[in-house]
């Protein structure tokens, strides 16, 4: 099995991810850390507290940023996960009882120190948190397994951004944040809206999906009302692009997916704010802001057809 820390913003999808990772076999959920993004960090924290309670989650959780490392506030995306992160759902105010007494940052530090080479990072909200864990102590690149991204887009597959024509809500929200991930020298592997929009969930898999689970499938439907409303509106269909889910697919299972290798830049200012960049080819240049960057991996193709088989087998 592999050891995940899961840094979320919960948020619909992020919850949809949440519970596919303790569902699955292959994986020990050790810990949401929480992150401003789909909704503020007290909501953040207060819907990751109810999925603990309600399935009896293992997981530590923790509370993270509340803020970019900009120390700008970012407005939290209402119009798609709802006033607080549920959708029509509203949790009632979780007792903050069993939240660990750390920040999210020094969590991933101690964490990853106790056990060098074993823990993947899975991070589906903005990357604030895994930025100042690398800026507190830079040695934990050499101690992590892996990164796994859920964010970004690089116009393959046609989908280049969904909050701006070229940037992805997780990395547009702390591009600052995500430049420090990508220059570090750890393993990161991007599933972006590359990859995450070739999959959907449509209202039929949902309620498959309920149907064919006891409570599970009904709270996954519950949830996905109002994001099915709100995609309803942009693409005309309600169904809904796997975003977060399919990073915990690729750690399950990371042939579902091809990949295109080489270093990775976030733009940090201007009209393409959080747009990413990454060096595929192996020419030369005479100036060249990837150079002293290592190599990732950017999701470039998914099977849609088998992951979703195994979201579904694995709820
Ligand atoms: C990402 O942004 C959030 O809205 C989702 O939870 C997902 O992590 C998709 O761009
Ligand atoms: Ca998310």
């Amino acid at each position: 099995t592999k050891k995940i820390i899961l840094d979320t913003d919960p948020g619909i999808d992020d919850a949809m991810a949440i519970i596919f990772a303790e569902a699955s076999p292959d994986l020990e959920l050790k810990a949401l850390t929480t992150v401003y993004g789909n909704t503020d960090i007290d909501n953040a924290i207060n819907n990751a507290l109810y999925l603990k309670e309600k399935y009896q989650l293992a997981a530590d959780v923790v509370k993270g940023a509340s803020l970019p490392l900009s120390g700008i506030p970012k407005a939290p995306v209402i119009k798609v996960h709802g006033e607080t992160g549920f959708g029509y759902i509203k949790v009632a105010k979780q007792t903050n009882a069993s939240i660990d007494s750390r920040s999210a940052a020094q969590y991933i530090i101690d964490a990853v120190k106790a056990e060098p080479g074993e823990i993947t990072l899975v991070a589906v909200g903005p990357l604030t948190n895994l930025a100042l864990a690398l800026q507190d102590s830079p040695e934990i690149t050499a101690l992590v397994k892996e990164v796994v991204i859920m964010g970004a887009a690089f116009g393959m597959n046609e989908h280049r951004g969904n909050v701006t024509p070229y940037a992805e809500a997780n990395i547009h929200a702390d591009p600052q944040a995500a430049d420090l991930v990508f220059a570090a020298d750890w393993p990161v592997t991007v599933i972006g809206l590359d990859v995450t929009k070739e999959s959907l969930f449509t209202e039929q898999y949902l309620t498959d999906i309920k149907d064919s689970t006891q409570e599970v499938g009904q709270f996954i439907w519950d949830i996905s009302q109002y994001y099915l409303e709100f995609y309803a509106q942009i693409t005309g269909s309600h169904s809904c692009h796997v975003h977060d889910p399919s990073a915990i697919a690729y750690v399950i299972s990371p042939s579902l997916f091809t990949f295109r290798e080489g270093p990775i830049n976030a733009i940090t200012s201007g009209p393409a704010i959080g747009h990413t960049i990454q060096k595929f080819d192996q020419q030369q240049y005479m100036n060249d802001p990837w150079s002293p960057r290592r190599s990732h991996q950017v999701g470039a193709s998914v099977q849609s057809k088998q992951l979703l088989a195994l979201y579904k087998k694995t709820i």
